[in-house]
Formats: structure tokens, C-alpha cells, sequence
């Protein structure tokens, strides 16, 4: 790309002009939020009638399959197409069972939310903690998560949502060399045209802090710094995201959001691929604790925050804004 800045300078030359009237400011804005940008995570729980909000999420619930469906009407009539699920099994293991079973929470809430709003785009998180036990990403072998006996479960998983009717699958474990193990699983069970949306650059982020609360996944022991990547990282995150795309990945990932722009802004530079991001809980709980108390304007912050990510490289944002954000657009 090229581009020329050359001009004469002041006083001919004065940029307060387009900036004068508000018709101005919107027909030169460079960057725009359309709802279609915005993906919406939902926490999905067994049993019926539930709806809980969770504490450190406001206006965020786990929701049981019911509510789910209600849910999914009100997006739909706010304009928004696209959901990301997560779940939370009755019961968790060492194997994490309930991620491949398929009388699992995601599968029964892809099909049944297939079957009522099948506009509705379903994408499922793919991973391994919201199941087992210990909370880890994977299978725990002597407190070490060992990669490549997590992918086959992982496969497992991904194709077990692809059977339910998951339109895009997203797994978020970064084990190597997973969305090559997925591509392959899905493959060979005919679904050739479910995408990946891979988290290809996901660091081990405190940031994640509220979700964990939300989808009951805090790791029991240690942490993810194993296998998430390093917050000082930036080359790496590249190496991580060209693997993903050689290995299939449709749609990269770089998440968090709001502290990694520089990553997002260098993806979408060097690969030019459809770049997601996820800005996560605990960018949205800071937003939230600080309108709570007056301490800024939440509806202006929020959009500035969408519009920065967007500006930033990513073609779409994953956000627990994306009601609120639809109400304004
Ligand atoms: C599961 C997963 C996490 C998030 C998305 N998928 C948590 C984690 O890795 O601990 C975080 C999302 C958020 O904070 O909003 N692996």
C-alpha cells in the first residue's frame, strides 16, 4: 500500500475544517462498528428456568437452554447474527467427558438453538477447562498438560459440535498443532466447510480474571502460562498465527484485545487473513466497575474501546458489548 501525505501545510492547510460539522465527522470517519462485526459469548448451564448473573459481569447471565433460545430471539431482533457459546457441565472430570459427549450442554444447546433460530450463526468454543476438574486445557499428566493426548479430545470435541450443527468452530486451548488434529477430524467426518476460528494468539492474561467466575473454568492448580502465551510476546504471536493459517485456520484470533492492539495491527499487516478479537471480561468489568461509580461515561467508553479494536486491524469482536453496542449502532 501506498500512501501520500504530501501537502502544503498551514495556515492552506487547516484538518479543524472536516472536523466542523457532525456531517463532516461521519461522512470522513474512518473506521465504522456494523452489528455484523459483533460476536456475542453466551454461558450455557444444565436445568431449566436458570438465569444468574454473574457477579463480576453485569448484565452478563449463565443462562440454562430456555433462556438460551429467549436469548437468542432478542439478538436476533437487535440485529445480532452471530453467538459464541461456552458450557458448563453438570459434572466435571479428569478427561473432561462432558466436552465430547454428545448429550453434552453444547451439543444439546447447538441443536436446539439450530432448530429455532436457524439464522442464528453458532460458533463453539473448543476447549477443555469449563470439563475437567482441574481446570487445565487439556489432559493433566504429573501437574504438566500433555498436548498431544489434549488433541484427541479436542477433535473429539470439535467434531461432536460440528454433528450437533455448530456453524464455526473456535478452539481456544493453544495446544500445538490442534487446528491441524481439528481440520483433519472434521475432514474425515465430512464437514469440509465448517470453518476454524482459530484463538491463535491467546496470552495468558489475567484479563481473563471475570470469565473464569462466568464459565466456572479457574484452573485448581497453577496457571496457563504452559500453554498460553507470554503478555511481553509479539514475534511469537506471528509464528503462532502463521502455524494456524498453514495448519487450516479460517479466521485468526488475537486475544486479549484492548492490551494487545499492536498484535492485532501486525496481523492483519502481515497475513491480510480475517482477523477476530476478543475483548474479553475483564476489559468489560473495567469498564463497567468504573461507570458504576461515575468515573466515566460507559456508553461513550465502550464505543471508543469497539472502535479502537476495529481501527486496530480486527474484521470482527467478539464482546459482551455487543447488545449494548447494537442498541447505539
Ligand atoms: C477457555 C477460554 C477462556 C476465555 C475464552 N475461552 C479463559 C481462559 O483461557 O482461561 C476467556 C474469555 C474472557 O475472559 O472473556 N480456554
Amino acid at each position: 500500500m501506498s500512501r501520500s501525505y504530501s501537502q502544503p501545510g498551514f495556515p492552506a492547510t487547516r484538518l479543524r475544517r472536516l472536523r466542523k460539522a457532525t456531517a463532516l465527522r461521519d461522512m470522513f470517519r474512518e473506521t465504522s462498528l456494523s452489528k455484523s462485526d459483533l460476536i456475542y459469548p453466551l454461558f450455557i448451564v444444565e436445568g431449566e428456568i436458570f438465569k444468574k448473573e454473574i457477579s463480576s459481569m453485569p448484565g452478563q447471565y449463565q443462562m440454562s437452554i430456555d433462556n438460551i433460545l429467549l436469548e437468542c430471539g432478542e439478538l436476533l431482533s437487535l440485529g445480532i447474527t452471530s453467538i459464541l457459546l461456552f458450557g458448563i457441565p453438570a459434572e466435571k472430570d479428569e478427561v473432561g467427558s462432558g466436552a465430547y459427549s454428545d448429550d453434552g450442554i453444547i451439543q444439546k444447546a447447538v441443536r436446539a438453538i439450530k432448530s429455532a433460530h436457524p439464522a442464528m450463526l453458532v460458533i463453539t468454543d473448543v476447549c477443555m477447562c469449563e470439563y475437567t476438574s482441574h481446570g487445565h486445557c487439556g489432559i493433566v499428566e504429573g501437574g504438566y498438560v500433555d498436548n498431544d493426548k489434549t488433541l484427541e479430545l479436542l477433535v473429539r470435541e470439535a467434531v461432536s459440535h460440528a454433528e450437533a450443527g455448530a456453524d464455526v468452530i473456535a478452539p481456544s486451548d493453544m495446544m500445538d498443532g490442534r487446528v491441524a488434529a481439528i481440520r483433519k477430524g472434521l475432514d474425515d467426518a465430512g464437514f469440509t466447510d465448517t470453518p476454524i476460528m482459530a484463538y491463535s494468539a491467546k496470552y495468558s492474561s489475567a484479563f481473563y480474571g471475570p470469565f473464569r467466575e462466568a464459565a466456572e473454568s479457574a484452573p485448581q492448580f497453577g496457571d496457563r502460562k504452559t500453554y498460553q502465551m507470554d503478555p511481553g510476546n509479539s514475534d511469537e504471536a506471528m509464528r503462532e498465527i502463521a502455524l494456524d493459517i498453514a495448519e487450516g485456520a479460517d479466521i485468526v484470533m488475537v486475544k486479549p484485545a484492548l492490551s494487545y492492539l499492536d498484535v492485532i495491527r501486525r496481523t492483519k499487516d502481515e497475513f491480510n487473513m480475517p482477523v477476530a478479537a476478543y475483548n474479553v471480561s475483564g476489559e468489560f468489568a473495567m469498564v463497567k466497575a468504573a461507570a458504576e461509580r461515575g468515573w466515566l461515561d460507559g456508553e461513550r467508553v465502550m464505543m471508543e474501546v469497539l472502535t479502537s479494536i476495529k481501527r486496530a486491524g480486527a474484521d470482527v469482536i467478539i464482546t459482551y458489548f455487543a447488545k449494548e453496542a447494537a442498541r447505539i449502532i
